[in-house]
């Protein structure tokens, strides 16, 4: 086989560049090793920035999105007993929109598959080769047989545990990790929404963090130890928790059957160097961000905004200007959604090992920022998305 942009990856990442390079002419295909109602149905985060969203909708895909997607002006921090609303549109003039991911994911495939473009799924033993040369490849098999991709380019879009990353030279790339001591049990439980908008609450037990899917279903996290397995939090216990944590004088949190739970752990990566030769990683290959703050979706897609207008300048005007700076582009943005997560990870989670000074100094930073225009503006800029800088 041969196209010009081979692709490693069906998530956002992947997706969202064959569809960019499409809609320039440009011809690639997609590899991904689980299937298509595997990748579609993954449960992951649902906060698009206004970015994104603008995005999704210049390229003709926000169509679903624009009728079930919930557009948020504004976003609430609970600490101290008491709410605070941060109104986003009114700080930046944009807003975000609660959508899932694997609906944005569905979208894409649809309209990727409409169009003729090829996704190959259910893929296996994928490997690069020569991608220190101008025909780069890729091998793979596919129902047991092995096959090779010869391209112009390859984008890694295979998450953390994919093999482009790893492709890269190991001189050649600068692994930089942080581990927090928090994790995120989330559940999806069948029930009316709670409040309009997001409440992310810092309470002496812990974090917890109200989000939504839907009118009839309902997304919530609570701060549990990394370590705890899920046969440790019974429904009921759940329920218990999120109450204590959320639940005010005359409001209480909407509950309901709970038919999704999982845990997840939290920490940072980042590599850097996201291009070796005519390698690109993009998304979760190249790095990982704490989800307070949602920020992990919204990476990816401007990784590829940045390396489809590359790679659409190489094809159009034979110029590599573009390409060259990908890394640099994409990793300055990526240090900054970092430290935002960070900001937000350790402003949020109630740490135990604090002591009563350094909580007492977490809830004034919180009192601070949500109390002061310039705080809640440069929350509010960070939250609804950075540009990217070119
Ligand atoms: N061969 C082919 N495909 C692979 C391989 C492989 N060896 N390894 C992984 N993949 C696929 C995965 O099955 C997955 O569908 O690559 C895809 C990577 O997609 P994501 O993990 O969704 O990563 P990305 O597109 O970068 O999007 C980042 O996804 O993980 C969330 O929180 C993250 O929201 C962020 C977003
Ligand atoms: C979600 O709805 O899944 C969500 C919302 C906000 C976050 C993280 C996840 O910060």
């Amino acid at each position: 086989m041969r196209t010009q942009v081979g692709i490693i990856g069906a998530g956002p990442a992947g997706l969202m560049l064959s569809h960019l390079l499409h809609l320039q002419g440009i011809d690639s295909i997609i590899l991904e090793n689980r299937s298509r109602e595997e990748i579609e149905e993954t449960i992951r985060a649902g906060v698009l920035e206004q970015g994104t969203v603008d995005l999704l909708n210049d390229t003709g895909i926000g169509e679903r999105m624009m009728r079930e997607g919930q557009v948020h002006d504004g976003v609430e921090f609970q600490f101290n007993g008491m709410r605070h609303r941060i109104n986003m549109k009114k700080r930046t003039g944009k807003c975000i929109t609660v959508y899932a991911q694997h609906e944005v994911i569905k979208d894409l495939v649809a309209a990727r598959l409409e169009a003729g473009g090829k996704i190959i799924f259910n893929v296996s033993d994928v490997s690069l080769a020569d991608i220190d040369t101008s025909q780069p490849k890729i091998y793979f098999r596919q129902n047991g047989v092995a096959e090779e991709i010869d391209c112009d380019f390859i984008a890694g879009c295979d998450g953390y545990h994919g093999p482009s990353r790893q492709t890269i030279p190991a001189k050649k790339r600068k692994e930089i990790k942080h581990v927090y001591p928090f994790g995120w049990l989330g559940i999806l439980a069948e029930t009316a929404p709670s409040h309009p908008e997001l409440i992310y609450s810092n309470h002496e037990t812990g974090f917890a963090l109200i989000s939504t899917r839907s009118p009839e279903i309902q997304r919530y996290y609570l701060q549990v130890d990394p370590t705890d397995c899920l046969d440790e939090w019974s429904d009921d216990r759940i329920w218990t928790e999120l109450h204590k944590r959320v639940d005010m004088d005359g409001w209480s949190l909407n509950d309901g059957p709970i038919i999704q739970k999982s845990i997840v752990s939290m920490r940072s990566f980042i590599c850097e160097t996201m291009q070796y030769g005519r390698l690109f990683i993009a998304g979760d290959a190249a790095h990982i961000v704490p989800p307070t703050g949602a920020k992990g979706l919204n990476l990816a897609i401007a990784d590829v905004q940045v390396l489809a207008k590359g790679i659409v300048q190489y094809y159009d005007q034979n110029e590599l200007n573009l390409l060259e700076r990908y890394s640099q582009i994409c990793t300055r943005r990526v240090w900054k959604a970092q430290r935002f997560s960070a900001w937000m990870t350790q402003m949020l989670h109630r740490n135990f090992k604090h002591t009563p000074f350094e909580y007492g100094l977490q809830l004034a930073e919180l009192d601070s920022v949500t109390s002061s225009i310039a705080g809640a503006t440069y929350l509010a800029e960070n939250y609804v998305g950075l540009p990217i800088e070119w």
